[in-house]
């Protein structure tokens, strides 16, 4: 089946860009990215470019080019569901705040919802596309509901997960590395799954598009996530150890990733890992390792969260200790508040747990970050409190030791300590002679990404202290012999 006209579900970070560089590439399909957020469509249709809810380097080129020939954002679901032959689903799945598997399982609601109302709606075959996370056998709940509550129409249920990463999303969709595309092993799920093969052999060679059963397809998204978290905590374990030892975590990563079969990426220690999909997709795993009665695969598995948590408890401990056991009243400058560089995306931000622990302690907390807006980092830290029921009184005396500031100088003027939380490249190049001068004395920089040049800054002055490496003024000499 030749598809003419798609429709996603979802204006997120995923169906944003995945659909913009489909209908870039494939002028002949019209692409309809709905959602029920009106703001987020509003913005995605706004004349100046830099309003776009998504930030991505080249996202807005390729908007520039699609939008309005053949790419479109609306509010209008049913119109977009009635008229398309392919159907995304590029919905939120967080972690379940309620109920049965709180905090573990995957949150289905929205995209049952998408089932649902495509069902009621459908008129004519159409092929269903899972590309958002979820957990192993959705398909066959999809295609339970979508017959079940059709009209008779006929749908096949496609997996074809994500694997872009925030920040080169772009690059990633341009040139990836394989999409994977999961399907029935019937007549008509190969047909299903050759039809989305073409759309995407417009722009990728046959050998880097991947096809397998609907089962494989889901979860080897949930496997390649806590496979790359996995790495991560492994480092970050090892970063610990370094710290005690007089070992440096870079010089160890350069020296275990020149290993062909370790390789040298994901390596880079830090103060843990953020975003939407490492954590959720982690628990969903375990949730339903101990749900299939698996418990040593899920302690495993489970494991890599521990870790990350350890990770950012031990970042905010350090800058305490340091900061002579206590951060009470003084002001603690944060550069970065997203998950990672060149994205605006802030959830599962490190900095997020890293500034509750430092507020707990009594710091007053300010902040730059050149993509993320105070009423997000606000909302951010309100979010967290309300979820682990503190009191509107409490939250409200909270947040007022939260300063957002639009210059980095700002933020950095009259500091006890400055830590970096995102690996922005623009931090790199700050004049640190002249932040030094007007920072308290002893004048402390906790580098939680490794990204700043740690020599030139023990010239100026600073003690500055990475993750994983000797410093100075921390390194305790104990022998263990
Ligand atoms: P998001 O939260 O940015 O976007 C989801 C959008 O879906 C929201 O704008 C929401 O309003 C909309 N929505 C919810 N229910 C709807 C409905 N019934 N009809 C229309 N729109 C509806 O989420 P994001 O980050 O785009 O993630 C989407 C999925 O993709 C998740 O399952 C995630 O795990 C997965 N994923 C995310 C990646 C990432 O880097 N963010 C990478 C790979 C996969």
């Amino acid at each position: 089946m030749k598809i003419k006209n798609i429709c996603c579900l979802g204006a997120g970070y995923v169906g944003g860009p995945t659909m913009s560089v489909i209908a870039l590439k494939c002028p002949e399909i019209k692409v309809t990215v709905v959602d029920l957020n009106q703001v987020r469509i509003a913005a995605w249709n706004d004349e100046d470019l830099d309003n776009l809810p998504v930030y991505e380097p080249g996202l807005a080129e390729v908007i520039r080019e699609a939008r309005g020939r053949n790419l479109f954002f609306s509010t209008d679901v049913e119109s977009a569901i009635d008229a398309a032959d392919m159907i995304f689903i590029a919905v939120n799945t967080p972690t379940k705040t309620y109920g049965e598997g709180k905090g573990m399982a995957a949150d289905l609601k929205f995209v049952e919802l998408c089932a649902r109302q495509i069902a009621q709606i459908a008129k004519n075959d159409k092929i269903i596309v899972e590309k958002s996370t979820l957990p192993v056998r959705t398909a066959e709940t999809l295609q339970t509901i979508l017959d079940r509550t059709g009209n008779g129409v006929k749908f096949e249920v496609l997996s074809n997960p994500e694997f872009l990463a925030e920040g080169t999303a772009i690059n990633d969709l341009f040139n990836a590395d394989r999409v994977l595309i999961g399907g029935n092993q019937t007549e008509s799920g190969q047909r299903a799954i050759q039809s989305l093969v073409d759309i995407y052999a417009h722009w990728l060679s046959p050998k880097q598009i991947l096809t397998t059963n609907v089962w494989s397809s889901e979860l080897s998204k949930l496997t390649a996530n806590a496979f790359l978290a996995q790495r991560i905590s492994s480092i970050n374990a090892l970063s610990a150890l370094c710290e005690a030892t007089e070992a440096d975590v870079d010089e160890v990563a350069n020296a275990i990733g020149t290993d062909s079969r370790i390789g040298s990426k994901f390596l880079k220690a830090s103060v843990g890992f953020g975003g939407s999909c490492f954590q959720k997709d982690i628990l969903n795993l375990v949730y339903l390792c101990r749900y299939f009665n698996l418990p040593e695969v899920a302690n495993y598995w489970e494991q890599v969260i521990i870790l990350n948590d350890y990770q950012k408890y031990r970042f905010a401990k350090n800058i305490i200790t340091t900061l002579f056991n206590t951060v009470s009243g003084k002001k603690i400058a944060f550069l970065g508040w997203a998950f990672k560089k060149d994205t605006n995306d802030t959830r599962e931000s490190a900095a997020i747990y890293v500034a509750e622990h430092l507020i707990e302690d009594g710091a007053d907390i300010h902040i730059y970050d050149p993509k993320v807006s105070e009423s997000k980092i606000m909302a951010d830290m309100r979010y967290l409190w309300e979820l682990k029921g503190l009191t509107e009184q409490r939250i409200t005396s909270k947040l007022k030791q939260i300063f957002v500031y639009q210059s980095p100088m700002e933020a950095l003027d009259q500091a006890h300590a400055i830590a970096v939380l995102t690996e922005w490249d623009e931090f790199k190049s700050y004049d640190w002679e002249e932040i030094y001068q007007n920072m308290y004395q002893p004048a402390f920089v906790f580098d939680g990404r490794n990204i700043l040049d740690d020599e030139k800054l023990k010239e100026i002055g600073f003690e500055i202290k990475g993750i994983g490496k000797v410093n100075s003024f921390q390194l305790e000499k104990t022998s263990i012999f």
